[in-house]
């Protein structure tokens, strides 16, 4: 197995279960949009995203334990699109893809309603003022979403970050949007078993440091 970015980034260019689509081509129609059912995944099941997957933990344990739904991780990091794709590989998983990609091109990926649901795991916080907008939960992102989600389209946040996890709460609101579950500390408070059951590299990370993991889930389409 390559230990170095150079050699992860070269092997996912050979997994079928990867698709690179450079800065400079994600404007463009992706070639399955429109197609994963009936050209990728070859089934009708629905499709699940992971969006800023990293290693894509969830994408790959949820796909294990969801054989009747396809999951796609997205994340711009091919190394560490690499685990995840190699686990899939490793446990024989035909329903689990990832792109490597930039997430604001995810239109270009999926056409409306081709996506039922979308899980974002520990994104980045974005603390900056300027950069509130690129948070994954920012409005500009949320209405992404309705373009590609169904009606009733559930997304899941799990975060350590409060001030993430209270400015996506504004934002749902602001958006009349319907928000589903808000549990700031899902250790303590009852939770689904895939929130508290599936543990990501940076929940690893911060649940070290002892900070408290905070999950909500909203609908978009409502
Ligand atoms: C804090 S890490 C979390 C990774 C993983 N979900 C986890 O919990 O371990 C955030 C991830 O989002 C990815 N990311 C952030 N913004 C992105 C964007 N606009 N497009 C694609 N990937 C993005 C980063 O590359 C990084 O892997």
């Amino acid at each position: 197995m390559p230990k170095n970015k150079r050699a992860k980034y070269k092997a996912i260019k050979s997994f079928q279960n990867v698709f690179e689509i450079p800065y400079s081509s994600a404007q463009e129609d992706f070639k399955y949009k429109g197609k994963w059912h009936k050209d990728f995944f070859k089934n009708d099941y629905p499709i699940v995203l992971e969006l800023g997957c990293g290693k894509g933990e969830y994408s790959v344990a949820l796909a294990q334990r969801y054989p009747e739904k396809n999951f796609i991780g997205v994340d711009i990091k091919g190394d560490r699109l690499y685990k995840g794709a190699v686990d899939a590989i490793e446990k024989e998983l035909p329903n689990v893809a990832f792109i490597r990609s930039q997430i604001q091109f995810v239109t270009s990926f999926f056409v409306p309603n081709e996506v039922d649901e979308i899980w974002l795991t520990f994104p980045d916080p974005q603390l900056q003022k300027p950069r509130h907008r690129k948070r994954l939960t920012a409005p500009e992102f949320l209405k992404k979403y309705s373009n590609i989600i169904r009606k009733n389209g559930i997304v899941h946040l799990k975060t350590d970050n409060t001030e993430l996890f209270e400015f996506t709460i504004d934002v749902v609101k602001n958006m009349n949007q319907k928000m589903l579950c808000v549990n700031d500390d899902i250790y303590a408070l009852p939770a689904p078993e895939e929130v508290t059951g599936i543990k990501t590299y940076y929940e690893e990370l911060f649940a070290a440091k002892g900070e408290k993991i905070k999950y909500l889930s909203f609908a978009l389409n409502i």
